[in-house]
This record gives C-alpha cells, structure tokens and sequence, in this order.
C-alpha cells in the first residue's frame, strides 16, 4: 500500500500572512492524521516563509505516525535536525528566490560534506531521504552517498501541458523507480501531485510513500482538511 504524507507547510503560509496564530499547521496536522494521512511533511525553509522552528517541535511532540522534515543540506538545518530527530529529513535544494522547490538536488556536484551530514542523520537513527529529479546519474549517486530513500521529483510530470509530454515523463519516472529498487533505494514522490494527475503516478514500480501538499491544503478551504484527505487516499488506493 502506497502511503500518503501530508504536507503541511501551506497551513502556516496563510498564517503567515497575517503573522498571527491561526490557521495552526500544528491542528492541520493532527486532523491530516486522524483522515487517515500515513504520515506529516513539513519543510522548514531557511527564509522562515512558512513552517517556524516552533511548529517543527510541537509537530514532532503530537505526530502519531511519521514525521519527514524537508530541510535544505545546510550546517544549520543539520544541527535542527539532530536536535529534532524526525524519523524522516528530506534533502531538498533551496533558493530564496523560488516559489515552491524548483527542481531536484543536483548530486553530481560537490558530495562530500552531502555525505558526511547524511552519515550523521542516519547514525542519528533518521531515514534520510534525496529529493532528485528521475535521472540514473541522481539515482546512483544517492546510492553512493549513502542515502535510504530517494523522491522522485514529480514537477515536470504535474506540469506537463500536453499528453505526449506527460507520458515520456512518466517513462522516465518509471525507469528512475526501477533503478533506484535495484540500487536497494526505498521509491517516493511528490510535487505538484493533485487529484487529476495522481492516479497515474500510483503505478510506479515500487513506489512507498507520496507527498503532496498543495492540492490537499487547497481543498481542505472548501471541503475542510479531513474530506480532502480522505479523497486523496481513496485515489491513492483505488489507483
Ligand atoms: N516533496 C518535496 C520535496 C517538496 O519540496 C514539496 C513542496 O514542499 C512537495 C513534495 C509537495 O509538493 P506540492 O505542495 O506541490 O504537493
């Protein structure tokens, strides 16, 4: 069964807005879980444009199933995290400049320290994650920086606008997920998924765990947070 993370993180982009104290991520996190979410996604960014160093604590404090922090490979989120213990870090770039995560990690450039904070999360007893667009050179440097699990970046599948577009994307998603279960690297993904273009996703080879945040936070305005959970596991499973 493929498991759906919840992300969060655009619970606290509205209150944010405001610089108040509601909407609380940490109430739409409990609500995701008792819908059935298999486990919370939350990004801490360096700018602070959403989830505070606050929610991260409170949310590692009331999450029942699993949490996954997605952090930039930075010295700081580093210490966070070691202080935090998530049972999941999701290593994602970062720039200040960006909307959303624009694309994957790029490994094939200067690993090392990658390596060595990727060691000290995973002694840490922390599943480490690689957020990576779908090419065999991403997937088998994870591999060699020792990573558990990689995500593939489903951005350009969500955004293809046309139907050839879309199914190269999903060829080249397919081939990613095989070599990365060969590479004994756990599959997920995420970005950009909704309720149109999620289905299709669920057939990966071996995909385990989604995360998707947008769609599910945008409908929780009209249908509130535990319907719109509930109508994206169902996709996921009937899938
Ligand atoms: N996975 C990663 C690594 C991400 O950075 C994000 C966005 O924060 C997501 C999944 C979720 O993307 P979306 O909000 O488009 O569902």
């Amino acid at each position: 069964m493929i498991a759906l993370h919840v992300n969060v993180d655009h619970i606290a982009t509205l209150r944010q807005a405001r610089q108040i104290r509601e909407p609380d991520p940490v109430t739409g996190a409990l609500l995701a879980e008792l819908a059935g979410a298999d486990g919370i996604t939350i990004h801490l960014r360096e700018d602070r444009r959403h989830i505070q160093q606050r929610d991260v604590h409170v949310i590692r404090e009331t999450v029942q199933t699993c949490l996954n922090l997605e952090m930039a490979a930075t010295e700081e989120m580093f210490a966070i995290a070691l202080s935090v213990k998530p049972d999941i870090v999701t290593l994602v770039p970062e720039k200040r400049e960006e909307v959303t995560t624009e694309g994957g990690l790029d490994l094939t450039k200067n690993i090392s320290n990658l390596h060595q904070g990727i060691e000290q999360l995973k002694n840490a007893g922390i599943r480490v994650s690689l957020f990576i667009d779908p090419e065999p050179e991403q997937i088998e440097k994870s591999k060699e920086v020792a990573a558990d699990d990689v995500e593939l970046h489903t951005g350009t599948y969500a955004n293809a606008t046309n139907r050839h577009t879309r199914e190269n994307e999903l060829v080249r998603l397919r081939k990613a997920a095989l070599l990365a279960h060969e590479l004994h690297l756990q599959v997920n993904a995420g970005h950009g998924l909704n309720y149109q273009n999620v289905q299709p996703v669920c057939h990966l080879p071996h995909l385990k765990e989604l995360n998707i945040g947008h769609s599910i936070i945008s409908r929780s305005i009209f249908v509130g947070i535990t319907e719109a959970v509930r109508e994206m596991r169902a996709l996921i499973h009937t899938a």
